[in-house]
């Protein structure tokens, strides 16, 4: 078999709980480290970009680059789109960002109840490792869950998921395991080789899909499992 050495294996796993009682929250940060979680309930473009942009440098998360100041907006204005700032002494180490506004279109979706997506998740670099993201994904799936303690008329909470892929943090993958996050599906495809260290400030296309030309590879903004992908078995 040969090898193209342009193209790499990226594994992408689907996790979900299907019940309040599956989030194992965590021990947090001392609280002498001054950390707290609060939500941005302003809905502001240019913050979330920043969150966006300065998390995701170095995990390849590009699919949002190109978007315009008012598609941030329009995103970010929706009923169900929450977005959870971590704070370590007054300065921004990490967020999460929750999407109970698109509908569950997965043959998941079989209970009564709105399901919502933990869309990104992560943290600055200078903050990981301190169990900064055990205690943020802890508290951010506990909001999922009670998310429809805060929008009027919202469905209870049946589903969270997300999904995450070998490209994100070493450790993201079993830090969702060990919040009580199981696994439903995975995905093994060849893509192009990493990009160059500048890609990231190089716009992808405009919208969810690929770009067409640039070596960049951005996440996909809203996906389940495609219909080839194989129930989970690890
Ligand atoms: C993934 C990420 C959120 C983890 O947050 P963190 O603050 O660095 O990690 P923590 O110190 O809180 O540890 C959280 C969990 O990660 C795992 N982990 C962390 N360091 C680890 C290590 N050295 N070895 C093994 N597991 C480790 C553990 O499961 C740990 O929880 P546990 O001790 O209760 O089992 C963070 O590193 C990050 O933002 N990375 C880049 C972006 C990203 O990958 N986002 C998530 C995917 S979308």
């Amino acid at each position: 078999m040969t090898v193209d050495p342009g193209m790499r294996t990226v594994t992408t796993w689907y996790l979900e709980q299907t019940a309040p009682g599956d989030l194992r929250e965590a021990p947090g940060p001392e609280p002498s480290a001054g950390v707290r979680i609060v939500r941005a309930q302003v809905p502001s473009a240019e913050f979330s970009r920043f969150l966006y942009a300065s998390v995701g440098a170095d995990v390849e998360w590009t699919d949002r680059l190109p978007w315009p100041g008012a598609r941030w907006q329009e995103w970010l204005e929706r009923p169900g789109v929450e977005t959870w700032v971590a704070y370590e002494r007054g300065t921004p180490a990490g967020f999460m960002e929750l999407d109970g506004a698109s509908p569950d279109t997965s043959a998941r979706a079989t209970r009564p109840g709105r399901a919502v997506e933990i869309s990104y998740f992560g943290l600055l670099p200078a903050f990981r490792g301190r169990r900064i993201g055990a205690h943020l994904l802890g508290f951010g799936a506990a909001r999922a869950w009670d998310m429809a303690e805060r929008w009027p008329d919202r469905e209870p909470t049946n589903r969270v998921w997300l999904h995450t892929c070998t490209k994100d943090g070493p450790h993201a993958l079993r830090n969702y395991q060990r919040r009580g996050f199981r696994i439903f599906a995975k995905e093994v495809a060849q893509e192009p080789a990493a990009p160059a260290a500048n890609a990231s400030a190089t716009p992808a296309s405009a919208g969810q899909g690929p770009a067409p030309a640039a070596p960049l590879v951005p996440r996909p903004d809203r996906r389940e499992p495609s219909q080839g992908s194989r129930p989970a078995d690890m």
